[in-house]
């Protein structure tokens, strides 16, 4: 974008280029002037690292009533029953939709002609996941991606990070106008105009020592709107997922929960399958339990990892389904057809975010919110697996639509032109390494404190560290200039903040959350989301000016 003093302006823009991102703006494109910024290259984030797949109702012996108890089962009494249901209900369209876009969804045949595999998943009573082989994400991504790149209306930047939100009064009502963006290469921050932003900047599994996710999962989206005076929920359900590659190289590598779909089994050492100990739907329980299972045996004996075994079924079906799967472990020297896998539990998926309606539409007018990054009420206290890209599709659609029932925006040209980006008072950093130690410190006192089994002591321990980081990192904020892993600490900082903060708040154990001090579930609290507000909280409809 180099060096331009002008604001840029756009109908919409669209932070992240992942699912939510992209599809909401190709949904878009027909009828606006649509900006995407994505912080690294277009096609990375969580999206393209999605494995399983996507669930909808697709076969004849599946039902939309089956999905909607599934996944209220799932979420352990605090999801909301008309977001499943909506959810639900348009998951076969937004197949066909990624079909259209020419999506490669593996086939298999019936009666001379095919339809499309269904796996199936942890926590579905059926199969009704959707997948591309073993890398549906990345399908998913490049056709979204290639589909983006053909519409005129739709104008990406890539290696461009959000800063901030932009607020300003508009006819006596504090709306949104866009944000505060630095060029990663350049460093530069100019400022992108437009009456409407839609968040979809993914979840924040970075704020963990060990996650499955790529490192720009560092909930920017969600620390700019809880700065801008949104609503935040559930940040206490952060989910882990229970198989992750266990090799000092392999970065958490996942392992599908496909795998266990398809007849994987949990091992302990000696050979022993665990699982039917914890729960009679065994491994394919929901993932809270599985992932608590697997923690409370590692630590009752010691041991850094259990097992994970196919190794019973055809060497041939294990690369088929699982082609990425395969070679990416036998590059850490395991063979899956003939071993057992060494798996451990990491961070994976940030349940809570910023609290949206059914059109996306979060507390501040004109600020949408979609994907990982919002809380839609979808996944309760635990998310159902290949729900996520689902909802990604249903409220990018959903936000989507609603932006273009809006007749009576304004015009990005006529909005008020906020003040550009004060870089005056500020140095250049001679110490960019006390970044990455706040780094490596915060997310190992998470890791540490606030991880798969909680307790008030060490969250109260974390809660006064995090608070130590935060002024450090304010301090150096307003004293240097902003790089993209300042940015990120500074919102990974903020997440961890309010993820303690729900999870002191919650006094109850329920689906992802356990803690010792409290350790049953408290049927008074069913269909209650944890919902905080920042100090400069709006409601819908507040016209307060900043
Ligand atoms: P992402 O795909 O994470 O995209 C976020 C975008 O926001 C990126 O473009 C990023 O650059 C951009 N961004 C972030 N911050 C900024 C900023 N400050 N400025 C500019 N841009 C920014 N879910 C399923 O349903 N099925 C699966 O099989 C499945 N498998 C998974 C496997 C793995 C390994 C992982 C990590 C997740 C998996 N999930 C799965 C979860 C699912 O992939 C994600 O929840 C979903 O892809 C999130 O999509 P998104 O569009 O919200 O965010
Ligand atoms: C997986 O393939 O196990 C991940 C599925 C998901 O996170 O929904």
């Amino acid at each position: 974008m180099g060096t331009v003093q002008q604001p840029r302006l756009a109908d919409v823009l669209v932070i992240g280029s992942g699912a939510a991102g992209l599809s909401a703006a190709l949904h878009l494109a027909p009828h606006r002037r649509v900006t995407v910024i994505s912080k690294g290259p277009v096609d990375e984030g969580s999206t393209r690292y999605a494995q399983g797949g996507i669930s909808a109702v697709l076969d004849r012996t599946d039902s939309f009533d089956a999905h909607i108890q599934d996944t209220l089962d799932a979420g352990a009494g605090l999801c909301d029953p008309d977001a499943v249901r909506r959810t639900v209900a348009a998951g076969p369209e937004a197949i066909h939709w990624l079909l259209n876009l020419g999506v490669p969804f593996t086939r298999e045949p019936l009666e001379g002609r095919s339809r499309l595999h269904l796996t199936r998943e942890g926590g579905h009573s059926a199969r009704r996941v959707a997948h591309a082989a073993d890398a549906t994400g990345r399908a998913i991504e490049e056709a979204l991606v290639r589909s983006a790149s053909g519409q005129g209306s739709i104008e990406v930047f890539e290696r461009h990070v959000a800063v901030d939100l932009i607020t300003q009064p508009v006819d006596g009502t504090r709306r949104v106008v866009g944000a505060y963006v630095q060029d990663a290469k350049t460093r530069e921050v100019e400022t992108i105009l437009a009456p409407t932003v839609i968040l979809a900047t993914g979840g924040a599994s970075k704020v963990y020592l060990y996650s499955s996710n790529p490192d720009g999962s560092t909930g920017d989206g969600i620390a700019m709107a809880w700065r801008a005076g949104c609503r935040i929920a559930n940040m206490e359900f952060m989910q882990f997922h229970p198989t992750c590659l266990f090799h000092p190289r392999a970065k958490s590598f996942l392992i599908s929960e496909a795998v266990r779909g398809e007849g994987g089994v949990l091992l302990l050492p000696n050979g022993e399958r665990f699982m039917p100990r914890f729960d009679e739907r065994a491994e394919l329980a929901p993932r809270d339990i599985v992932a608590r299972a697997v923690d409370h045996e590692m630590k009752r004996l010691g041991i850094d990892h259990v097992n994970l075994d196919i190794s019973h079924k055809p060497a041939e079906f294990i690369r088929e389904h699982f082609p990425t799967i395969h070679e990416r472990c036998l590059e850490f020297g395991f063979d899956m057809t003939r071993e057992p896998l060494p798996v451990v539990p990491a961070a994976h998926y940030t349940c809570g975010g910023v609290m949206v309606n059914h059109f996306g539409q979060t507390d501040l007018p004109g600020l949408y919110a979609a994907g990982e990054a919002s809380y839609t009420g979808l996944h309760g206290a635990n998310r159902m697996a290949s729900n996520s890209l689902l909802e990604c599709l249903v409220y990018a659609r959903a936000a989507a639509d609603h932006i273009l029932s809006q007749t009576d925006l304004p015009a990005p040209e006529n909005l008020p032109v906020p003040p550009a980006w004060d870089e005056s008072r500020v140095t250049e950093s001679q110490e960019e390494v006390v970044v990455a130690h706040d780094w490596d410190e915060l997310r190992r006192l998470m890791w540490d404190y606030v991880g798969i089994v909680r307790a008030r002591e060490r969250l109260h321990r974390a809660e006064r560290r995090i608070r130590i980081l935060q002024e450090e990192i304010h301090e150096y904020y307003s004293h240097f200039r902003i790089s993209p892993d300042l940015l990120e600490l500074r919102n990974l900082a903020m997440v961890a903040e309010i993820i303690v903060k729900s999870a002191l708040s919650r006094k109850e154990s329920r689906g992802l959350h356990f803690i010792r001090d409290y350790p049953d579930t408290d049927p008074a609290l069913d269909g209650q989301p944890t919902i905080l507000a920042p100090e400069n909280a709006l409601r819908p409809g507040d016209t307060r000016r900043p």
